[in-house]
């Protein structure tokens, strides 16, 4: 069965990247089916009602640069004439129960198509209602989306995300603030891409304020953070007792963390970039070198780690024996971008 997720526009691979990483955590059976810009539609094997479950719960409370998830109802060129043989052809009462009634919604991405929407929502709405349904605009049983991108994917609404939580929980809007951190929307991603499952360790050496604990914790995960300045450490835990989180928090140095070898399932962390950091170590460079040895020593075999940093991490990651998965960049204005290394520590997957 195909379904589609409606991206957002901040990353141009991030948001797909997040929903493979969320697909697996829920183990289901999928494979990509076609990538255009702003959607990703993807099949997923597997019994429909479990499959949407997972979808509409976990998945949809997990994502955060996802709009919407739909159940695909057919794909196209992205050409009027197009979609309307694909509207005149679909049978609705695979998608709407007798006596439901319906909206069609179009989304024009970005400069993909050259004629507006609403004439096709009208016209996908009339072929519609002449096979028996009732239109609804204000309280729909039923919506259909038209994504007009690259090709034009129709789709019914499974589920939104609501990403206005995310926005609730800004820096700003913390009981502790400090500069420099994450924006939750990024944390929740990046904790989404390092697969933590509800219930396992994920650690932040460099937590700060615990902009990713918290993201973390609300996923389910138990979080442990460390951070060099006492004074972020009591931040932290006004954030994370803010969230009713579960955490163990403790000023400390990235470069000695107490804990076991091969315990924690992941790390995401965002260690301090260049210009204005406030470090405790020799160098940048000597702290990144020891934090990513700590990091591979605690990690468990095939856990991953998520290292965001303004240089490449990569190499003291390798150094440290690491394997590199995956690095995507982010221009996050003029002065400052932002590389997003993925490394998995070697062995068996957990
Ligand atoms: C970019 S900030 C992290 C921001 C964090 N993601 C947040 O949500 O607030 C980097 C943090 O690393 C801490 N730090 C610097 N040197 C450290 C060290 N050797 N061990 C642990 N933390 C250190 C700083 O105190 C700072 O809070």
């Amino acid at each position: 069965m195909l379904y589609a997720f409606e991206l957002s526009g901040e990353h141009e691979e991030l948001p797909a990247a997040e929903v493979f990483a969320c697909l697996k955590i829920e183990e289901l059976d999928f494979r990509p089916h076609i990538r255009v810009d702003q959607c990703l539609v993807v099949d997923i094997a597997g019994k429909e009602e479990d499959v949407e479950r997972a979808l509409k719960g976990h998945i949809t409370e997990r994502l955060a640069m996802t709009h919407h998830i739909l159940k695909v109802v057919g794909i196209t060129d992205n050409t009027q004439e197009a979609v309307l043989k694909l509207a005149e052809a679909f049978e609705p009462s695979a998608y709407i129960k007798e006596g439901q009634n319906f909206v069609v919604r179009a989304k024009r991405i970005r400069h993909h198509v050259d004629f507006p929407g609403e004439f096709l929502e009208q016209k996908i709405g009339g072929c519609i209602y002449r096979k028996g349904f009732r239109a609804n605009m204000q309280n729909p049983d039923v919506e259909f989306r038209l994504i007009l991108s690259e090709k034009a994917v129709l789709g019914t609404l499974l589920s939104s995300i609501d990403r206005s939580a995310y926005e609730c929980r800004t820096p700003q809007n913390k009981p502790f603030f400090h500069p420099g951190v994450l924006m939750p929307r990024v944390a929740r991603a990046l904790t989404n891409l390092s697969g933590i499952k509800p219930g396992e360790l994920s650690l932040d050496p460099f937590c700060g304020t615990g902009g990713i604990l918290v993201e973390a914790g609300l996923v389910g995960a138990r979080v442990i953070g460390i951070d060099a300045q006492e004074k972020l450490v009591v931040g932290a835990r006004m954030n994370l007792e803010a969230f009713e989180l579960d955490y163990a928090l403790l000023e400390g140095d990235a470069c000695r963390v107490p804990l076991k070898d091969s315990t924690i399932n992941a790390v995401v962390t965002d260690p301090p970039y260049g210009r204005s950091a406030a470090i405790l170590a020799e160098s940048l460079e000597k702290l990144y070198s020891c934090a990513l040895e700590e990091i591979q020593r605690v990690l468990k075999p095939g856990g991953i780690a998520v290292v965001v940093s303004d240089k490449a991490a990569l190499e003291y990651g390798e150094k440290a024996g690491l394997k590199v998965l995956e690095i995507y960049v982010q221009r996050v204005h003029r002065s400052l971008t932002r590389t997003i290394t993925i490394f998995q520590k070697k062995g068996d997957e957990i």
